[in-house]
């Protein structure tokens, strides 16, 4: 079937937008997540003009890689959105979404109120595990500036979203911070079995790190 022309647009704006990302949070993670929430929404049947265009536009202006800014992304979208004369309530939907979908630390609340918002936040939370979690954990690593692992600093269970985004620890670190408690926070049952291999991926690429990491493999 033939993609609505604003779906076409919103992907020719995002690859547009995103061109030269090394962060991880390139056109092709944006694609993986605009397939991923598709699929799911095959199962929960949101609406999914909303699904596609909150997977598509969820990372044009991400407050990690911004200034920190983290009104930008769903202000940007809103006004892309405004500018295709989308409908009004659909706009203050995939704008909530946006700015409702990143993870704000492992004691931080960041419940998602619809079933659109949900779908497309396990579609984003499923491509930071597994074997292309782990690639992106350390090319944001790199990006920032992180060490790939420092035995002397502990995982933080972050309290609160500023302390959160504050951190500079390793990226081994935010596998314990942040990508072995994705699993459990899956909102669809299609997300919560996919998400159960990615883990198993995960603890499996740890266990071996640790091995080489203490010369015992
Ligand atoms: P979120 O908005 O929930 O952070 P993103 O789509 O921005 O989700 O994806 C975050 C990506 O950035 C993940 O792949 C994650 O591994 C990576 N990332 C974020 N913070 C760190 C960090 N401190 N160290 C390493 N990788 C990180
Ligand atoms: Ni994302």
């Amino acid at each position: 079937m033939k993609k609505p022309a604003i779906i076409e647009d919103a992907i020719l704006h995002v690859r547009d937008r995103l061109k030269g990302d090394s962060s991880g949070h390139d056109w092709r993670h944006v694609e993986r997540v605009y397939r991923m929430a598709l699929r799911i929404n095959e199962v929960e049947r949101g609406d999914e003009l909303v699904v596609a265009l909150a997977a598509l536009l969820h990372d044009v202006s991400d407050y990690k890689l911004n200034g920190g800014d983290v009104e930008a992304g769903p202000r940007e979208a809103r006004a892309w959105l405004e500018s295709q004369r989308l409908d009004a309530p659909r706009i203050a939907h995939i704008e909530r979404i946006i700015a409702t979908m990143s993870f704000k630390g492992a004691g931080v609340a960041s419940k998602m109120d619809t079933l659109e918002g949900k779908i497309v936040q396990d579609a984003d939370r499923l491509d930071a595990i597994g074997a292309i979690g782990i690639a992106r954990a350390f090319a944001y690593g790199g990006k920032m500036g992180r060490d790939i692992y420092d035995p002397d600093i502990a995982p933080t269970m972050h309290r609160s979203f500023d302390s959160y985004r504050a951190n500079q620890s390793s990226s081994i670190n935010h596998f314990h911070e942040k990508l072995l408690l994705l699993k459990g926070l899956m909102n669809t049952a299609t997300a919560k079995k996919l998400a159960e291999h990615r883990h198993c991926v995960m603890l499996e690429f740890l266990n071996e790190f640790d091995a080489e990491w203490k010369g015992n493999a």
